[in-house]
């Protein structure tokens, strides 16, 4: 079925298990679409998010998310690192598991994935390239291999709750 994450279109404790990813970072109102998760999971049941995390900083956050929005214009916000815990937890949710992968990624085939608009993508490579020469930080960790592909890093949260 095809709804909007801030008003499901499913009853109240409708489901065991309610999984969100790679979502909230397009909402603008994340909070709502987990108040909306914790209401059709059922008492026992489990709701689990996944996305991109920002940093805790919020001035390299605003500059991630000003890199992630670049490639995909529909990228709204990223959750700081910790967050999605809190808004399960707000919901009276017991959050049971927090984990944290850091993602070496490859640029060109990130913005390929997103169809990138060209100049949009030259800016991203030449943000990366200037920062890699001691310019302005994107907030993206940008790095260059012995392999000479230019990469950058992303922080990937999987955080699993219960409903009491
Ligand atoms: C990056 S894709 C992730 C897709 C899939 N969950 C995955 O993990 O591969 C983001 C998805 O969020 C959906 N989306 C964005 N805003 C939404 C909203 N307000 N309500 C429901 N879905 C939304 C988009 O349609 C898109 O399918």
């Amino acid at each position: 079925m095809r709804g909007t994450a801030e008003a499901l279109p499913f009853a109240s404790a409708a489901f065991t298990l309610v999984f969100a990813r790679f979502a909230l970072h397009h909402l603008t109102d994340p909070r709502l679409a987990v108040a909306e998760m914790a209401r059709v999971c059922r008492p026992g049941g489990r709701v689990a998010v996944m996305d991109l995390a920002a940093s805790t900083d919020p001035g390299t956050a605003e500059r991630q998310d000003r890199m992630e929005r670049l490639r995909d214009p529909s990228h709204v916000r990223m959750l700081p690192r910790g967050v999605a815990a809190g808004l399960l937890h707000e919901r009276g949710l017991v959050v049971d598991r927090v984990t944290e992968r850091e993602i070496d990624r490859p640029v060109q085939p990130w913005l390929e994935q997103a169809a990138t608009e060209e100049s949009a993508a030259a800016r991203i490579h030449q943000a990366f390239v200037a920062e890699l020469g001691g310019g302005a930080a994107t907030g993206m960790r940008p790095h260059c291999g012995a392999d000479n592909v230019l990469r950058f890093r992303q922080l990937w949260e999987v955080t699993v709750a219960r409903k009491g």
